[in-house]
């Protein structure tokens, strides 16, 4: 049977991604995860507890128990959150209990936009339509900065760039479920593009997708 019409869109952090996916969402009218939601979620849960992060089982009991209501904490947006998550995230208890609720999401009847690290490769290899967006370390620090001291946030542009060159090696050398492109996603690399350039660039991308899916029975 013909898949759902599901859109994959992995990349490292502040590469464009979620901007691309919420976009992509708007235009297909298609609900929209955001799997790092989930990881910052449990970060921030667990250290709250008063876990450490490495301890993988403690992260796992916290991961089980999240429900949707956990996910609107603004604390999930904030840096710390975003370095938690990728401590908790790599620990396969971990992401064996969020996986449940993405498959769930991924198989949602009327399709659905995945926007992560592993969507592509573990959670929804089937989908139709897979992009990698990447931009620079430079790059993705200079947007991340202006984001985070928008937000209030007292930090440097250095601490910035060393945040994400750490968390990139953390994310990309993990043994289980590492960040990386699928051998069949289109990279999309937006470190010389606007938001609207990015935007049109993933739109014809996934058009073309679109098209060959419909032509599939
Ligand atoms: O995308 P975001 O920056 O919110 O993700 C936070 C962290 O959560 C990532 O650095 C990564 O460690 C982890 N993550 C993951 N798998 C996903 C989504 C996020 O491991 N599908």
């Amino acid at each position: 049977m013909k898949p759902p019409f599901v859109i994959t869109v992995d990349g490292p952090a502040a590469s464009g991604k979620g901007t691309v996916a919420s976009g992509l969402a708007a235009v297909y009218g298609l609900p929209m995860l955001d799997s790092g939601l989930l990881y910052r979620a449990v970060g921030v849960l667990a250290a709250r507890a008063g876990h450490d992060l490495d301890d993988a089982p403690a992260a796992a009991a916290v991961a089980k128990r999240l429900t949707a209501e956990d996910l609107t904490d603004p604390e999930f947006r904030t840096r710390g959150a975003g370095e938690a998550a990728s401590r908790v995230a790599v620990h396969p208890a971990v992401r064996l209990a969020l996986r449940d609720l993405q498959l769930a999401f991924a198989r949602r009847p009327g399709g659905a936009v995945l926007d992560g690290r592993d969507q592509g490769t573990v959670i929804c290899p089937e989908a139709p339509a897979k992009l990698y967006v990447t931009a620079t370390p430079e790059v993705r620090a200079e947007r991340r900065w202006k984001q985070l001291t928008a937000q209030g946030e007292d930090v440097t542009y250095a601490e910035i760039l060393a945040d994400i060159a750490r968390r990139d090696e953390r994310d990309g050398g993990r043994a289980d479920s590492p960040m990386r492109p699928a051998p069949d996603a289109v990279l999309l690399d937006t470190s010389e593009m606007t938001i609207e350039q990015a935007a049109d660039a993933a739109r014809r991308i996934v058009e073309a997708a679109r098209a060959r899916w419909e032509s599939t029975s």
